[in-house]
């Protein structure tokens, strides 16, 4: 039974006399990629976050600011979401006996993000406008008494989501490099203070980061706010990160760099997870895999040891799925014959 990020770390997050709560997050399983392995000349292991509670990495980070919240006496978490926040939000609401409203930009989130939303019984307020729309308005909430902005501009989130680092140094050790989707850049930044805290109590060398936007929502590739971001990936789909300035500190302290794939790429990469590595995720997760991909083209990567996060679990986005990584569905009658008769067809 998983124990959870707080009791598991205890001695690295500081809770300032909180008491801890869990939903079992974290110890999600490090998989050896064969087939990537086999693509880059490289050790790669894939983080498989789609595992925690609520399907996504975000849950690493909600239970340390939930902790927090139960502790202040708040009521109402609030988010600004792409989705997987609100769906980790609104689940911790509904175990700790608080509320949750959730702003989300209407028309761009993965059905079964807002499915799950909605099951945890959230407030849903669909604004006509983007993520970062969705997220200057939360911002404006930080004075209301019984609220607490659960988003990644909220400390205790990085807190928490850093623990994933740990968990990859315990369990392979020292890696050579780190490949994450990059959105609104709260992770990249939990990761690199994770490594960092984590190496000089274990003494390794932390690995460069390499972060990894879509090309139509690479505000920090480019250098400039993006004010439409377009992608397929819904959950990356951002123009203005949070924390900009914090995953470029990241970069430049671990000699890491940060790149753009297109929509064909993270899409041919999320169609080999599935098919080559059996992990179904969702478009923003195979991000990072396709990025090592793209870069193994120009970097060697021979003999290096790479992890690629891979953040959130593909049924939280069926329609991306039914698109682009469907099969054919055979009609049949319960007769053995028929039924054989279909398994041996070609497609
Ligand atoms: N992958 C997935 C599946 C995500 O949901 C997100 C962010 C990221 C990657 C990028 O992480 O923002 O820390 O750089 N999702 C946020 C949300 C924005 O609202 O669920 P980041």
């Amino acid at each position: 039974m998983g124990i959870g990020i707080l009791h598991k770390y205890k001695d690295y997050i500081s809770l300032e006399g909180a008491v801890p709560i869990s939903m079992g997050e974290g110890d999600t399983p490090l998989v050896y990629s064969d087939y990537l392995s086999k693509e880059t000349g490289a050790s790669v292991y894939l983080k498989i976050e789609g595992c925690n509670p609520s399907g996504s990495f975000k849950d690493r980070g909600m239970v340390v600011a939930v902790c927090k919240a139960l502790q202040k006496n708040k009521k109402v978490l609030v988010c600004a979401s792409t989705g997987n926040t609100s769906a980790s939000a609104s689940a911790y609401a509904a175990k700790f006996g608080l509320n949750s409203a959730i702003i989300i930009p209407s028309g761009n989130i993965a059905k079964g993000k807002l499915a799950q939303a909605m099951a945890f019984g959230a407030k849903i307020v669909a604004i006509d406008g983007s993520f970062d729309d969705a997220l200057n308005i939360v911002r404006k909430l930080e004075g209301e008494t019984d609220i607490e902005i659960v988003n990644s501009i909220n400390p205790y989130r990085i807190e928490g989501q850093k623990t994933a680092a740990f968990e990859i140094i315990d369990s392979i050790g020292e890696i050579d490099y780190l490949c994450i989707p990059v959105g609104n850049a709260g992770n990249i930044s939990a990761y690199w203070k994770g490594f960092k805290e984590y190496s000089s109590v274990k003494s390794f060398k932390p690995p460069s980061m390499l972060g990894f936007q879509a090309e139509g929502s690479a505000p920090i590739v480019k250098g400039e706010i993006v004010d439409k971001p377009e992608t397929i990936a819904t959950a990356i789909r951002i123009g203005n990160p949070a924390s900009w300035k914090n995953a470029e500190l990241a970069l430049e302290e671990s000699s890491g760099s940060i790149h753009s794939v297109t929509d064909d790429e993270i899409i041919k990469s999320y169609v080999n997870l599935a098919r080559k590595d059996g992990i179904y995720c969702e478009p923003a997760s195979a991000a990072g895999v396709a990025g090592l991909i793209k870069l193994s083209k120009k970097i060697d990567f021979n003999e290096k040891k790479i992890t690629c996060v891979v953040t959130g679990n593909g049924l939280k986005d069926p329609s991306t799925s039914e698109k682009f990584a469907s099969t054919n569905i055979y009609q049949s009658s319960p007769e053995l014959s028929e039924v054989l008769e279909a398994i041996n067809k070609k497609d």
